[in-house]
């Protein structure tokens, strides 16, 4: 399964990459929002440093405004991914912006049919979000189930890119349905690495080594 950091903050982003195991950047217009400053310049930087895909969200709301900004932000890096909501202007803008060649993330998609549809307009990825479903007592991962099944049922080159994700077990779980990709706030990254056992077991060893005077 693919990671990617769902994040615009290069010190978490230049953190996290020398451990060789970051694979794409989502952003979206609040973490943007968040970093502030030349954002195409920002776009240009993370693509430099992670050499992955990264979405880039345009704020339009009609078709013709999203094509606009998606063909600018493409224009940025290689790396960028066109970044849509899923409306219909967005499902548009969606077939447009990918038969002309660029790689479209669907994102808000809460719902099978809204990723079928995504994949049917050729989306690169779509984005279900899996942690506000949970925060309104919805299963997040049981949407995630459903997309996988449908997408396994025909020839959708489409990645389900699980987002909105909240702790480890939204990965593990993502992990064991198949899906694609994950992407994370850098707070769940660090936390994958993390484990008390660990902790008390090698400081164990140390002590035992340290005590036998071995050299
Ligand atoms: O960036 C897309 C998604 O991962 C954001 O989810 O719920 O953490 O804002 P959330």
């Amino acid at each position: 399964m693919k990671l990617f950091i769902d994040s615009g903050n290069l010190k978490e982003i230049e953190a996290l990459v020398p451990l060789g195991i970051i694979d794409g950047i989502t952003t979206n217009p609040s973490l943007l929002a968040k970093e502030g400053g030349d954002y195409r310049g920002l776009l240009k930087r993370i693509c430099q440093i992670v050499k992955g895909p990264t979405s880039a969200e345009v704020v339009a709301t009609d078709a013709d405004g999203m094509v606009r900004e998606g063909r600018e932000l493409a224009a940025i890096d290689e790396h960028i991914v066109v970044k849509v909501p899923f409306t219909k202007a967005g499902v548009i803008a969606c077939k447009t912006l990918a038969e002309e060649g660029n790689k479209v993330n669907v994102t808000l998609i809460f719902s099978p049919t809204q990723a079928l549809i995504a994949a049917k307009v050729g989306a690169t990825y779509v984005s279900p979000f899996v942690g506000r479903l949970d925060d309104i007592a919805t299963s997040g991962m049981n949407l995630i189930a459903e997309i996988v099944e449908i997408f396994g049922n025909y020839e959708f080159t489409t990645e389900v890119l699980v987002a909105s994700v909240r702790h480890s077990i939204h990965i593990v779980e993502a992990a064991r349905m198949g899906a694609d990709i994950c992407t994370c706030p850098a707070a769940v990254i660090e936390g994958m690495f993390k484990h008390p056992l660990t902790d008390i077991g090698l400081e164990r060893f140390l002590k035992d080594w340290e005590k036998a005077g071995l050299r």
